[in-house]
């Protein structure tokens, strides 16, 4: 059977990315520009520096991206794309440098939803297994969905206010870490103790999530023992917010798992990335005796190559867009 390759372009926050996939699961080349640097000055995203730095990359990246793989664009069999969600004048780079592709060398251009993206990343692993259940835990997410086939989203909860990835960055900026807090509170997580004493979130029986609370009882933590000119213990008050915001995910995940009868699990978003959590996700798969997926590193947070691999399923689905195809700053997974 003829080999397809998807270049894959994704813009929708701070890093500028493209990558070219074969087949929905090899990485030919990658290429992934990180604005981070600039951004932590401000202790977080500023979006129209973001759509600024987008503009100045965006071709770069796609073409050292090419060079990389080796490949003429004539040989790529179809240009994927984040159309949404995310930030508006971010989206809009990449789905612009997109659409130009796709109309001067006539490729089909495939609309990814970023979400989707990050669920697809597990294909570049192994391939997907269904029905299955992804656990989406990233900044601006955090969803059980359930899947009976590929693009087929059955959403069974999601978080009632802050995404898990919001609430680990607020809680870094608090207690004086730098953007993105996330990967920081994991490292000093690993040398504290659980010692301060933070209330579980919406210990329900939903698979909801709610992670607002939380994060102010560490806010409010930090500013009582502040004002009483206590010391804090930034190492395990990082331990203390970790333990109990995964215990309340791995709750959720192993009810959803037991109630809907699941053999595989995936992770999917950047905070997949944290040690804690998957080295929980892991021990629970040993427990239900559950097949267990999670992305490397490197495909946890954003990048091109899990918009490359969605948008090969995609494009085998005939999941196609004509040069009309707008970003969304909000969307339905779908
Ligand atoms: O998926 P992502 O790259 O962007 C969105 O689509 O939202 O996720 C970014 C989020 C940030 O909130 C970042 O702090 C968090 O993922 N994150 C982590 C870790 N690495 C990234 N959170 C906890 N532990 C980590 N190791
Ligand atoms: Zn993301």
């Amino acid at each position: 059977m003829k080999d397809t390759y998807i270049l894959g372009i994704e813009s929708s926050c701070d890093e500028t990315s493209c990558s070219i996939v074969k087949n929905g699961r090899e990485e030919i080349a990658t290429v992934i520009s990180s604005q981070i640097d600039i951004h932590k000055n401000y202790g977080g995203v500023v979006p129209e520096i973001a759509s600024r730095e987008h503009v100045k990359n965006i071709t770069i990246v796609i073409e050292e991206c090419l060079k990389r793989a080796n490949m003429k664009i004539d040989l790529v069999d179809a240009i994927a794309i984040t159309y949404g969600p995310g930030l508006i004048g971010s989206l809009l780079i990449g789905l612009e440098a997109a659409k130009t592709l796709s109309f001067i060398y006539n490729k089909p251009l495939v609309p990814v939803h970023h979400i989707a993206g990050h669920i697809y990343a597990n294909s570049l692993e192994k391939e997907m297994k269904f029905p299955l259940l992804a656990l989406v835990v990233s900044g601006g997410h955090t969803e059980l969905v359930l899947m009976k086939d590929h693009y087929k989203f059955e959403k069974l909860g999601g978080t009632l206010d802050d995404a898990i990835g919001e609430a680990y960055d607020k809680v870094a900026r608090v207690i004086g870490l730098e953007y993105p807090g996330g990967p920081k509170i994991d490292e000093l997580a690993k040398e504290g103790s659980p010692t301060y004493q933070l209330p579980i979130p919406l210990n329900d029986d939903s698979y909801n999530f709610s992670f607002s609370g939380l994060k102010s009882a560490v806010i409010n933590l930090n500013h009582k023992l502040t004002q009483r000119g206590e010391k804090i213990n930034k190492a395990d008050l990082a331990t203390s917010f970790q333990t109990v915001a995964i215990s309340s995910i791995i709750n959720k995940t192993k009810k959803a798992i037991i109630n809907y009868n699941i053999k595989n699990l995936i992770v999917a978003g950047g905070v997949a990335a944290n040690n804690g959590l998957r080295n929980e996700i892991n021990n629970l798969g040993k427990e239900l005796n559950i097949d267990i997926t999670i992305p490397k590193m490197k495909y946890c947070t954003d990048n091109a190559t899990m918009i490359a691999a969605a948008g090969y399923y995609a494009y085998k689905m005939g999941r196609v867009a004509d040069l009309s195809l707008n970003s969304k700053s909000s969307d339905k997974l779908h």
